[in-house]
C-alpha cells in the first residue's frame, strides 16, 4: 500500500496489514468478486466509478480500478490501483450524468415539438401571403418570414440530434476514422495528424453514418482548439488512437470486450469554468459556437451503449470513446440461422 492508497483509504500500511479487504473498502462491491476471476484467469480488469465505501460508509467515495495479475517469486499477485475521479478533472461515466443527459434530451424533445407545430403553422400561412400579395416589395416581408421559419426548424432539427433509425452493420472502425480525416483535411493546416491503430481490431456493429457524425464533431473540436498555437507556429498534435480494451464496464453493464477510440490534442486544455457541463446541448466556450457537438456525439454513442469521456489538462486533452462490442454475438446466431 503505498502513501497515496494509505490516504485514499484512510489508514495507515501497518493498521491495514492482515485486515479484511472487504473491511477496507466495503462489502457491497460487486467488483471485489473479480479478484478471484483476476487470479483465476490471469487476466487484467478495468471498471469504472466504482464506490468505496470507507469506515463503515462514513466515508463514501468513487473511483476508476484496474486489477492486474502479476508473477513474484511465483506467487500470484493482484496489483490493485484505484483512481480518483477528480484527477485531471475527468468527465466520468457517472450514473447521474447519464440520467441528467437523458432529461435534458428528453425536454428539448418536447421543446422541439411544441415550437414546431406552430412554427410550420406560420410559415404556411406566410407562403398563403406571400401568394396573395402582388407587389415584390411586400413579398420580401413573406420570404423573411418563410427563411427565418425554416432557419429555426434546422436549428431545432440539429439540437435534437438525428431520430432515424440507426442501420446496424458490420463497421471497420479505421474507415470511420478515414473518412472523418479526410472531412477535417480542409481544417488540418499545420497540425500534425498522427494514426495509432491497432490493425488487429474487429468490425464492429454499428451505424457508421451516426458514428463519422460524432467523431467528426469530436476531432473538428480538437482541430479548432489547435488553430491558435499552429497560427503562432507552434506545434500541434492530434493523436488518433484505437485499441481493444478488455473487460470494460459500462454503467451496470459488464462487457468483455469494448473498442476503445482516443482523440489526444496538445492544446490548451477545455476551459475549467464548463468542463463539468460540456457534453450538455448549448454549453460553448465559443463566441460562434453552438454548443452541440459534444452533446450529439454523447448521443450517438450512448444510442450504441458506449460512452464518451474527457480527461483534460492545460497541453493535453483526451477524449475517450468506449464502443463495447455488443450485438455482435446476436448478429453472428442470425447469420448462423
Ligand atoms: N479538444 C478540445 N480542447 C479544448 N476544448 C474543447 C475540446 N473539445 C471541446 N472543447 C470545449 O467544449 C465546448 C463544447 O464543444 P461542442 O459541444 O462541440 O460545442 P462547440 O464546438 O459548438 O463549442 C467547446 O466550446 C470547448 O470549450
Ligand atoms: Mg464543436
Amino acid at each position: 500500500m503505498n502513501p497515496a492508497a494509505e490516504n485514499l483509504l484512510d489508514t495507515s500500511r501497518h493498521k491495514a496489514l492482515g485486515t479484511n479487504f472487504r473491511q477496507l473498502v466495503g462489502n457491497e462491491n460487486t467488483w471485489i468478486s473479480k479478484l478471484e476471476d483476476v487470479l483465476q484467469s490471469q487476466t487484467s480488469y478495468t471498471a469504472w466509478d466504482i464506490p468505496l465505501h470507507i469506515h463503515n460508509g462514513a466515508r463514501r467515495l468513487s473511483v476508476d480500478c484496474s486489477l492486474a495479475p502479476v508473477r513474484c517469486n511465483n506467487n500470484l499477485l493482484i496489483v490493485l490501483e484505484f483512481f480518483t475521479l477528480a484527477r485531471n478533472h475527468r468527465i466520468s461515466r457517472d450514473e447521474t450524468l447519464f440520467s441528467q443527459h437523458h432529461a435534458s434530451q428528453t425536454l428539448l424533445r418536447q421543446l422541439a415539438h411544441e415550437i414546431k407545430n406552430p412554427l410550420s403553422g406560420l410559415r404556411g400561412a406566410a407562403q398563403l401571403l406571400d401568394r396573395e400579395l402582388d407587389q415584390p416589395a411586400l413579398k420580401e416581408y413573406t420570404r423573411v418570414i418563410i427563411g427565418e421559419a425554416d432557419r429555426l426548424t434546422n436549428l431545432i432539427d440539429t439540437l435534437i440530434g438525428p431520430r432515424r433509425p440507426f442501420d446496424m452493420v458490420s463497421t471497420n472502425i479505421h474507415m470511420v476514422l478515414e473518412h472523418v480525416s479526410l472531412l477535417c483535411e480542409p481544417d488540418l493546416g499545420g497540425i500534425n495528424l498522427i494514426r495509432d491503430y491497432d490493425p488487429s481490431t474487429p468490425e464492429i456493429i454499428a451505424d457508421p453514418q451516426s458514428l463519422i457524425q460524432a467523431f467528426f464533431n469530436l476531432l473538428h473540436n480538437a482541430l479548432v482548439a489547435l488553430q491558435p498555437q499552429t497560427d503562432l507556429g507552434q506545434e500541434s498534435q492530434l493523436i488518433l488512437r484505437t485499441r481493444v480494451q478488455r473487460q470494460v464496464t459500462i454503467g451496470q453493464q459488464h462487457h468483455k470486450l469494448a473498442l476503445r477510440i482516443d482523440i489526444i490534442d496538445n492544446g490548451p486544455g477545455v476551459p475549467l469554468e464548463i468542463m463539468d457541463s460540456i457534453f450538455y446541448p448549448m454549453v460553448t466556450s465559443r463566441p460562434d459556437g453552438m454548443g452541440l457537438g459534444l452533446s450529439i456525439a454523447q448521443s450517438v454513442i450512448m444510442r450504441h451503449q458506449g460512452l464518451i469521456e474527457c480527461d483534460s489538462k492545460p497541453g493535453r486533452t483526451q477524449f475517450t470513446v468506449l464502443l463495447p462490442f455488443v450485438n455482435q454475438e446476436l448478429t453472428k446466431l442470425s447469420h448462423d440461422e
